[in-house]
C-alpha cells in the first residue's frame, strides 16, 4: 500500500502459543477467515499486529515489549500481545462485546444483559489496546481496527495521534436506529467509531443504517448520505461497503483433493449408505445461526414427505463457542436434544437422519463435505456476511450442489436468487424450498452454482483486501489534499 505498513488490531490473534501435555510449546495456525486472510499481507509488508494474548504459553516467548516475530519459521512481521485479566475477559469480551453489542447488532435485544462493569471494562480494555497502538505506531503505519470489540479505541487513538490514518472493519451487521438507541452508551460507541477516517461494513444497508444512526444521534454531525461520509467534530469519516470473502483458489484446490474415493471413505466412516443424499450445515454454535429452526424444518420434511426417510441424511458440524454465556450453553443443549429427538423419531437400523458432530474436522474433510454434499443449509436468523455460504460455493468443484440461503445473511445481498432463498422463521417455506432443492434438475443446479462461483471467484478474499486498501489510499489522498 504505497509504502505504508499495516498496524492491525483485532481481539483474536493470528498465532497462539500453548503448552502441550508434555510441557512443550506448540503454535496454533491462523484458523478463522479473517486472521488467515490478513496474515499473508502482513507477511509481505512486515507490519505489526496487536491482539489479545490468550494462549497459556504466550507470555513465555515474547520480548520485553510483549512482542514476538511471526510466523515462527520465517519471522516476517511483529505480533504485539495485549494481556487481559480474568475479570477483563469476563466484562469486556463475554460482557459488553458478546452480551450487549453482539445481540443488539444482530437484532436480538432480548438477549442483551447489561451491567455497568461491562461498559467500564470495555472502555478500559479499549484504552489498553489504544495505548498499545500508539506505542507501536510509526509515521507510515496505516492503523486498521477489526470488529466490534473496538468501538471506542479509534477515538482514543485519534486524540493521541491526530495525523494518523485510521480505518476499521465492522464484521457484524449494523442495525437500524431503533435497535441502536436501545444500546446502553451508544453515543460513545458512535463517537468512538467516528474517530476513524474510513469505516467499512459488509453491505450497503449496514452503511446506510450507520449513517442514519449518526444523523439521529448527533445534531452537530453533517451526514452526506450520497457521498457516504460524515463530518463531525472537525473530522471526516468515510463509510463504505466491502463484502468480506474467502480464498476461492485455496478452497477449490483443497476440495479437489477430496475425490470420490475420499467421499466413499468419509460416508462409510459415518455410516451414510449408498445413494442417500447428503445435506450439510457448518456453524459456530451461536443463537444467530438458526440451527434449531433448521432442524425443525428437516423434521417437518421427514414428516410430510416420508419419501425422504432413508433417502436424505443431514450432517451438522457445530463448533462450541462462548460457552460461558448461558444463552450459548443452552443453545448447545437445545441442538443436541433436537438431534437426539429427530433420530429417535425417524431413525431406523440402517439410516440415521441427522449426524451431529462437534469434533474438529480437517480442511480436507470440511471442504470435501462441501464439495460432495447435495445441498447446504445456511439459515441464520441474522448474520453479518456468513462465510460458510461462500466456502460451500468455492468447494463446489463439480457444480452440482444447491445452496439454501437465508435472506437474513449479508451474503444474500450478493448471491440473490442464485441461491435458493428462505426466510428461516417461515417453516412452511423452508420445507418447500428444501423439497425444491433436493429435487432440482442437474441443469438448473449447474447454472445456479456456476453463477454463484463466478461471484465468489471475482470478489475473493484478496479482492476484498485490495478494495479495502485502495479505498483507504484514496481517502487518505483526499484528506491530505484538503488539509
Ligand atoms: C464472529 C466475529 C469475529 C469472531 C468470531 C468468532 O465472526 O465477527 O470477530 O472472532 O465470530 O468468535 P470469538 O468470540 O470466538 O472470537
Amino acid at each position: 500500500l504505497g509504502g505504508d505498513s499495516l498496524l492491525v488490531v483485532s481481539n483474536r490473534q493470528p498465532y497462539k502459543h500453548s503448552y502441550d501435555d508434555d510441557g512443550t510449546i506448540t503454535v496454533d495456525r491462523p484458523a478463522g477467515g479473517l486472521t488467515a486472510g490478513i496474515d499473508p499481507v502482513m507477511q509481505k509488508t512486515d507490519g505489526t499486529w496487536v491482539a489479545w494474548g490468550d494462549g497459556d504459553a504466550d507470555e513465555e516467548i515474547v520480548d520485553e515489549d510483549d512482542c514476538v516475530r511471526v510466523p515462527p519459521e520465517s519471522e516476517a512481521y511483529t505480533l504485539k500481545r495485549v494481556w487481559l485479566t480474568e475479570e477483563e475477559v469476563e466484562d469486556y469480551y463475554y460482557g459488553y462485546s458478546n452480551q450487549v453489542l453482539w445481540p443488539v447488532c444482530h437484532g436480538g435485544m432480548w438477549k442483551t444483559k447489561f451491567a455497568n462493569e461491562f461498559w467500564t471494562t470495555y472502555r478500559d480494555v479499549n484504552e489498553t489496546f489504544a495505548d498499545a497502538v500508539v506505542e507501536q505506531y510509526d509515521d507510515d503505519s496505516l492503523i486498521w481496527f477489526q470488529d466490534y470489540h473496538f468501538g471506542l479505541a479509534p477515538r482514543m487513538v485519534r486524540e493521541e495521534l491526530p495525523e494518523a490514518f485510521l480505518m476499521h472493519f465492522w464484521h457484524i451487521p449494523w442495525p437500524s436506529w431503533d435497535s441502536v438507541r436501545s444500546l446502553p452508551n451508544h453515543e460513545e460507541v458512535l463517537d468512538g467509531l467516528l474517530g476513524n477516517d474510513l469505516l467499512g461494513f459488509h453491505t450497503d444497508s449496514y452503511c446506510e443504517n450507520f449513517l442514519h444512526c449518526v444523523d439521529e444521534a448527533f445534531e452537530t454531525a453533517f451526514v452526506d448520505l450520497d457521498g457516504k461520509k460524515v463530518r463531525y467534530d472537525g473530522h471526516t469519516t468515510y463509510v463504505e461497503s466491502f463484502p468480506l470473502s474467502v480464498d476461492f483458489d485455496d478452497i477449490a484446490s483443497k476440495s479437489a483433493e477430496a475425490d470420490d474415493e475420499w467421499w466413499g471413505e468419509f460416508r462409510d466412516s459415518y455410516g451414510i449408505g449408498d445413494g442417500v443424499q447428503v445435506a450439510v450445515g457448518i456453524d459456530r454454535l451461536d443463537y444467530t445461526k438458526g440451527i434449531p429452526e433448521r432442524l425443525d424444518a428437516l423434521a417437518r420434511l421427514w414428516e410430510e414427505h416420508p419419501e425422504w426417510r432413508g433417502e436424505l441424511t443431514f450432517f451438522q458440524k457445530g463448533s462450541p463457542s462462548r460457552s460461558r454465556i448461558s444463552d450459548y450453553k443452552e443453545l448447545q443443549e437445545e441442538v443436541e436434544e433436537a438431534v437426539a429427538r429427530i433420530n429417535r423419531r425417524f431413525g431406523t437400523d440402517d439410516w440415521q437422519p441427522v449426524i451431529y458432530t462437534e469434533e474438529m474436522l480437517s480442511e480436507t474433510d470440511l471442504y470435501g463435505l462441501c464439495r460432495h454434499s447435495d445441498v447446504a443449509l445456511v439459515s441464520p436468523l441474522r448474520d453479518g456476511m456468513n462465510l460458510v455460504a461462500k466456502e460451500y460455493v468455492a468447494a463446489q468443484h463439480d457444480e452440482d450442489g444447491v445452496l439454501i440461503l437465508s435472506n437474513q445473511a449479508g451474503a444474500h445481498e450478493e448471491f440473490g436468487d442464485d441461491a435458493v432463498t428462505i426466510n428461516p422463521r417461515d417453516i412452511d417455506e423452508f420445507v418447500e424450498q428444501l423439497q425444491y432443492a433436493l429435487t432440482m434438475e442437474d441443469d438448473e443446479r449447474g447454472e445456479r452454482m456456476r453463477r454463484l462461483r463466478d461471484t465468489v471467484e471475482e470478489y475473493d478474499l484478496f479482492a476484498w483486501l485490495e478494495d479495502s486498501l485502495t479505498t483507504a489510499r484514496d481517502v487518505k489522498r483526499q484528506r491530505d489534499a484538503e488539509a
